[in-house]
């Protein structure tokens, strides 16, 4: 069974991704890929091409599969065909983007408004060599509104040999709210053909050991937020030890550094930061035991840089790393 580290984008972009494998990266086997936009006339958006480019991503070790949005057979061929000439032999497709302007393409989880079509796409995706030479793998929600429709979905992605199945138990309509169902997760992973994948929800180490032990043979267990909000929740899932203050520190200080790479602009590297500030700022409390969020507030809502470097040095003055028994999932 292999962990691996959820595409998010706009978060996990490669600069994150090297970062956190420089400090965090024990007990995570790979890192996806944001998706990657991939055009009907066979190319990768700029921007996402930075994504899987080999000096982007040289750290020692770090593993990546790059992530696909497509909803044609001829554009997923030309995709696994591309990436694998670029050294990739794993690909992963998306079918779970909730987004608007994602489902009105039908791509994303708007794929999974049609079975039909789907067994279309992968009939023609499957029937091309290249599906033998590479690992090609889902990534899917259960449906767009109703959590049954993946009764008629799981069926079709029996009929093609997927490397895995990567099931995110909720429907398009819950976006990221609401429990992830687990009682069609069950009837999935009862019924999936291929090995299968779980995401959802996993923010401490009894979430983790939870779905272990009631799903033994999972293929994968991917990790999204709990690992942007806690980024040594991999490492202590294998028994390491929790995030030290002086850790967090030189993560968020060379994540800054690592964004400059891809971002010019200090406003923007600001409003990134931010954006992490609002995962982490839940691993601490200030220094008499008070909640930080006022603390973090300060940085969220800096209006400049200098607004901004003092609200953090004043979240490293204030504050601790809260006791593990503090934490909630
Ligand atoms: C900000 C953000 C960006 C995301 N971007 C992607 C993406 O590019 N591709 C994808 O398949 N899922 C994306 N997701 C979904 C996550 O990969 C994951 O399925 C979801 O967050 C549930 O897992 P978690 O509870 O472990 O976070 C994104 C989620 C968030 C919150």
């Amino acid at each position: 069974m292999r962990n691996t580290f959820a595409p998010m984008e706009g978060i996990t972009i490669y600069c994150y991704r090297n970062t956190h494998h420089k400090y965090f990266g024990e007990g995570l086997d790979y890192y996806y890929t944001p998706f990657l936009s991939v055009y009907k006339h066979h190319s990768i958006k700029k921007r996402d091409m930075r994504e899987i480019l080999p000096e982007n991503n040289a750290d020692n070790g770090l593993r990546i599969i790059p992530q696909i949005m497509a909803n044609d057979s001829d554009e997923i061929i030309w995709a696994l065909n591309y990436l694998h000439e670029r050294g990739y032999d794993e690909i992963n497709l998306n079918m779970g983007c909730p987004v608007g302007t994602v489902v009105s393409k039908n791509k994303g989880s708007g794929m999974l408004s049609d079975p039909d079509r789907l067994y279309e796409i992968f009939s023609r995706v499957f029937e091309d060599k290249i599906t033998n030479e590479i690992k090609f793998t889902a990534k899917t929600r259960l449906g767009l509104t109703d959590p049954h429709e993946f009764e008629n979905i799981l069926p079709v992605l029996n009929k093609f040999p997927f490397a895995a199945v990567i099931i995110h138990p909720r429907v398009r309509t819950q976006m990221y709210k609401g429990t992830p169902d687990m009682e069609m997760f069950k009837w999935a992973y009862d019924n999936s053909t291929n090995p299968v994948g779980y995401n959802g929800n996993i923010f401490v180490p009894q979430d983790y050991d939870n779905i272990i032990n009631n799903y033994p043979d999972l293929y994968e267990i991917m990790m999204g937020r709990g690992l942007v909000a806690n980024p040594a929740l991999a490492r202590e899932i294998i028994g390491g030890k929790e995030m030290s203050l002086d850790e967090l520190k030189g993560f968020m200080t060379d994540l800054e550094k690592n964004f400059k790479i891809e971002i010019p602009a200090d406003e923007s590297i600001m409003h990134k930061m931010k954006e992490i500030w609002f995962y982490v700022g839940n691993l601490l409390v200030t220094k008499d035991g008070a909640e930080s969020e006022p603390l973090i507030h300060k940085i969220r809502t800096a209006k400049n840089i200098a607004e901004y470097r003092n609200a953090v040095r004043n979240v490293y003055r204030e504050c601790a790393m809260k006791g593990h028994d503090n934490k909630t999932s």
